[in-house]
């Protein structure tokens, strides 16, 4: 017996790419291809978690608390408040804030905590930007919700255009999954879209979940956060915020991050996270707590990105629609058909990147906006960004 709900999720993007280039041969002279198609950071785990790591040992011999530590979250209120300006007491460490295991499995189980059975009398909406971060869809089938996928054109800042929802959809829309900086495009949010997408949340009562994880990662102003429509209110209902330490910190492997906002809503999520969620350790949350209160080896990892988006910039100039991403470290560049110079790239550059069309869904007609796509991870060393880069603007 297998939940015909699955039918809905199809492979992962990354295995898709794997099958894409199954039994193509690198070019001569090349054993391995340019990893560009993860967003995986490579810039090293920085030294100063090292000793909470290691000194954690006795940790193992006790469950974790799911809650995290009223230390860890403290320190990761305190980051909130600090790198968005809030006034001390919106965030109750104990009421309004939770660690997750990596943000992915968070963004995937908030959906089972916010979809009711019916909305509106009807199949409840998850509202989902396309294209997407691919753990949206796995939240919003498995919860039992109608995915309905917005357009994210270039004309709208790569952003889901909030002025063509309908009041039917969202009297039946029960999550809002919104991404920025935007995740593969690299725009970013400003203050006034936030308001917007909150008024909505609160008018229709749905939750708004903003995916904030590339927020510290920009190119020269640090981008607005949805806390900060929530300060002005003073008042966090039906919103909450994603943040990792993944892409912040250079640690995708330490798996953390958190969930803030909503009070009544993490209380639930609480519930529920006791009954499904794997905690952390307590390595892991002593090396999450050393990492949220230094800023020194994020300003580093924003030098590097700077500099490859530097290197990125004079190797492909206006071609393939480059811009220089306000945030986040993806390039999405417009090759013509992002699947055929996908393939392209692996054979006759040994430079690996993603479709874009692994990451969107089909259109209803069958087609595909982001099939003209290549999305292309700045995650390497510089020497390997420039070799990259190099190869795909000769190759393309
Ligand atoms: C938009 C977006 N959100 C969330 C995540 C999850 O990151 P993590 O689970 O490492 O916190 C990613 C990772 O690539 C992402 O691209």
């Amino acid at each position: 017996m297998i939940s015909d709900k699955l039918d809905e999720l199809q492979d992962y993007p990354f295995w898709r790419m794997n099958a894409l280039v199954e039994g193509i041969p690198l070019p001569d002279g090349h054993d391995s291809a340019i990893p560009m198609w993860i967003g995986e950071p490579k810039h090293g785990v920085p030294e100063i978690a090292r000793a909470a790591l290691s000194g954690s040992f006795e940790g193992y011999g006790i469950y974790p608390p799911i809650e995290g530590t009223p230390g860890l979250r403290r320190t990761m209120a305190g980051w909130l408040n600090r790198r968005y300006g809030l006034p001390e007491g919106l965030i109750d460490p104990d009421k309004a804030i939770l660690p997750v295991q990596g943000t992915r499995e968070g963004l995937f189980m908030i959906a089972l905590a916010a979809v009711p059975r019916e909305k509106a009398g009807k199949q409840p909406i998850a509202l989902l930007p396309n294209p997407f971060y691919q753990p949206y869809k796995g939240g919003a089938v498995t919860s039992g919700a109608e995915p309905v996928f917005l357009a994210c054109p270039p004309q709208s800042n790569f952003l889901p255009d909030l002025d063509s929802l309908t009041p039917e959809i969202l009297d039946r829309t029960a999550i809002f999954y919104l991404c920025s900086p935007t995740n593969p495009q690299g725009t970013v949010a400003d203050l006034a879209y936030y308001r917007r997408a909150v008024d909505l949340a609160r008018r229709h009562d749905f939750l708004l979940v903003s995916d904030e994880c590339y927020a510290e990662i920009y190119d020269r102003d640090p981008p607005a956060g949805v806390m900060q429509i929530c300060a002005q209110d003073g008042n966090l209902s039906n919103v909450v915020c994603f943040h990792s330490l993944s892409k912040r910190s250079s640690v995708p492997g330490l798996r953390h991050g958190f969930v803030a906002g909503d009070p009544d809503f993490l209380t639930a999520f609480l519930r529920l996270r006791k009954y499904a969620a794997a905690s952390s350790s307590m390595a892991q949350y002593a090396a999450a707590e050393v990492l949220w209160s230094d800023e020194e080896h994020v300003a580093e990892n924003r030098r590097l990105y700077r500099e490859k988006i530097d290197i990125a910039e004079r190797s492909l100039g206006n071609r393939f629609g480059f811009f220089r991403p306000p945030g986040g470290f993806f390039l999405w560049l417009d090759v013509g058909d992002g699947i055929e110079a996908a393939k392209r790239l692996w054979a006759e550059a040994a430079v690996k990147v993603l479709p874009g069309r692994y990451l969107a869904e089909d259109n209803p007609d069958g087609s595909n906006d982001a099939t003209r796509y290549i999305r292309v991870a700045l995650v390497n060393d510089l020497e390997s960004t420039r070799t990259a880069l190099t190869r795909i603007a000769a190759t393309l």
